[in-house]
């Protein structure tokens, strides 16, 4: 499978479409970003590390019947993927307080949520993807409330099979972000799952594991990326 013209270049990733109509293929670059683009860096391999990562990921929803765009891992950086219609929605999923969640509720953070916390964020990086919730999605004509709910349902479903995952690894899933979009009448999880989307923390000594490494300057970035990647691939 071949690029043709790119799509889309985005923050972490360029979109291609391919001389298939309904396939693309997402390339993972290095380069990082954080707060909306205030703070901007590169992550040494970081593309290849989240490429992998999100193609065992992916790989391991469809195992446990959820739908996602992954078609095949076509090499280091780059993933086939279906073309989808991008549902302007980020859905955020949180177990543990941290980031956005302890700045505007007051949470400490750390605290283990009783229930898990599902966000919805507008997609739009011209606004600072602001909170948002269903009425707001529906009257922005983004999503129908049907599909909203399949959002929530579905984001539920993958924060149960991912936590597990994580555990497994000796890792916490404190948070997530994930994105959906349309294709052949089907909503399938879209975009990735990696370092970059997830806060991870080691399951012991509580250290951070993701790209707050980078947002904080708290040094080791490559090293907390590989740490995750050796883990989430160990078991192969
Ligand atoms: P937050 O605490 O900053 O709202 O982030 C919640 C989770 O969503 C965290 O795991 C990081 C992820 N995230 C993204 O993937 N992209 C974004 O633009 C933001 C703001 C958060
Ligand atoms: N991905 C977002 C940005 O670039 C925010 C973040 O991950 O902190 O700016």
């Amino acid at each position: 499978m071949k690029k043709t013209t790119q799509l889309y270049e985005g923050k972490a990733k360029k979109v291609f479409l391919t001389d298939e109509s309904n396939l693309v293929i997402q390339e993972f670059k290095d380069d990082a970003t954080a707060f909306n683009n205030k703070k901007k860096g590169t992550i040494a391999d970081k593309g290849v590390v989240n490429n992998a990562i999100s193609c065992k990921l992916f790989t391991l929803l469809e195992s446990e019947g959820i739908h996602t765009h992954l078609v095949e891992k076509l090499s280091d950086r780059d993933m086939l993927c279906r073309h989808l219609d991008i549902i302007k929605v980020e859905v955020v999923v949180r177990n543990i307080a941290a980031g956005s969640l302890v700045k505007r509720y007051g949470f400490a953070e750390g605290t283990v949520l009783a229930k898990p916390i599902v966000e919805l964020y507008l997609k739009d990086d011209d606004l600072d993807d602001p909170l948002m919730n269903e009425s707001h999605a529906v009257a922005l004509g983004i999503a129908t409330l049907e599909e909203l709910e399949v959002l929530k349902n579905r984001a539920e479903a993958i924060n149960a099979v991912l936590k597990k995952f994580f555990a497994d690894r000796k890792l916490k899933l404190v948070d997530f972000k994930l994105e959906f979009g349309r294709h052949n009448g089907e909503i399938l999880l879209g975009d990735e799952i990696s370092p970059d989307t997830c806060r991870l923390w080691d399951l012991e000594t509580n250290e951070k594991l993701d790209k707050d490494r980078f947002r904080f300057d708290l040094g080791g970035v490559e090293d907390a990326y590989s740490e995750v990647q050796r883990r989430v691939l160990e078991l192969d």
